[in-house]
């Protein structure tokens, strides 16, 4: 039995005194459950954060990183940096990324490599755009771009890994796959993952679904048998929508 992950990624949200209020409500709610919870504070509140969830069940992530532990690049943070400030997981990948920063899936290999160094985990994103979806090759996508962010990486560093599956048109847009078809690709991304590595490597993988997930569809979702967590932008911003997305099984 695969253990639920259910992660908050904050985006560019959430002030020194909004991060606080938010994960000193979490924690003591979460602190029952058998699942596995994160949230990713903006790098700001990543110090307050990691502080307030010290002996708490509630990993802390970062948004991304760099590809270079030091040097000439303005405005970006590191992975030792991240360290430093106890951050337990970086989120690589994610289309936002991609869309607004030109991250190739070179890149986030590099990333992914960079962290995986560093002992820390990762959440990588993968997950295709509407145009890819209507022209069939969502499967497609989701294949090339889980072997080019693995390409390098042993089979032993995949414990640290988690995938979140999150189809670049239900992101913040309130379009949610259908369960049938989110599962659908978490089962190609699960073939993937035994194609490159093992039939035990796939079926340890916890691999996240994203995009509009919310307390009225969560349950559906982690019904399904290939869906084994969710990566939650928008509803993981209120106590009041992001906990009974964590707790969907109680
Ligand atoms: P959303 O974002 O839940 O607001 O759709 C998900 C994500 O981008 O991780």
């Amino acid at each position: 039995m695969r253990q639920k992950f259910i992660a908050g990624n904050w985006k560019l949200w959430g002030t020194l005194d909004q991060a606080k209020a938010l994960v000193s409500a979490l924690t003591p709610a979460l602190k029952s459950s058998k699942n596995r919870f994160l949230v990713a504070p903006p790098y700001t509140a990543l110090s307050a954060v990691k502080e307030l969830t010290k002996g708490t069940s509630l990993l802390v992530g970062a948004q991304d990183c760099s590809n270079l532990e030091t040097g000439a690049r303005t405005g970006e943070i590191s992975v030792p940096m991240l360290k430093e400030l106890g951050v337990d997981v970086v989120i690589l990948g994610h289309s936002e990324r991609r869309q607004f920063h030109g991250e190739t899936d070179k890149l986030v290999n590099e990333k992914i490599k960079l962290v995986l160094k560093h002992g820390l985990e990762v959440i990588y994103c993968n997950g295709e755009t509407l145009a890819e979806r209507e022209a069939g090759k969502a499967a497609e996508v989701v294949i090339r771009q889980t072997k080019e962010a693995f390409a390098g990486i042993s089979e032993a560093d995949l414990k640290k890994i988690t995938i979140a599956y999150e189809p670049v048109w239900a992101i913040g847009t309130g379009k949610t796959a259908t369960p049938q078809d989110a599962n659908e690709i978490h089962q190609v991304i699960r073939q993937t993952v035994k194609e490159l590595y093992s039939k035990a490597a796939a079926d340890a993988m916890i691999i996240q679904y994203g995009g509009s997930v919310k307390p009225e569809n969560v349950k559906d979702l982690m019904a399904m048998p290939d869906i084994d967590g969710a990566l939650v932008g928008g509803a993981s911003l209120k106590a009041d929508t992001f906990l009974p997305i964590c707790l969907f099984d109680q």
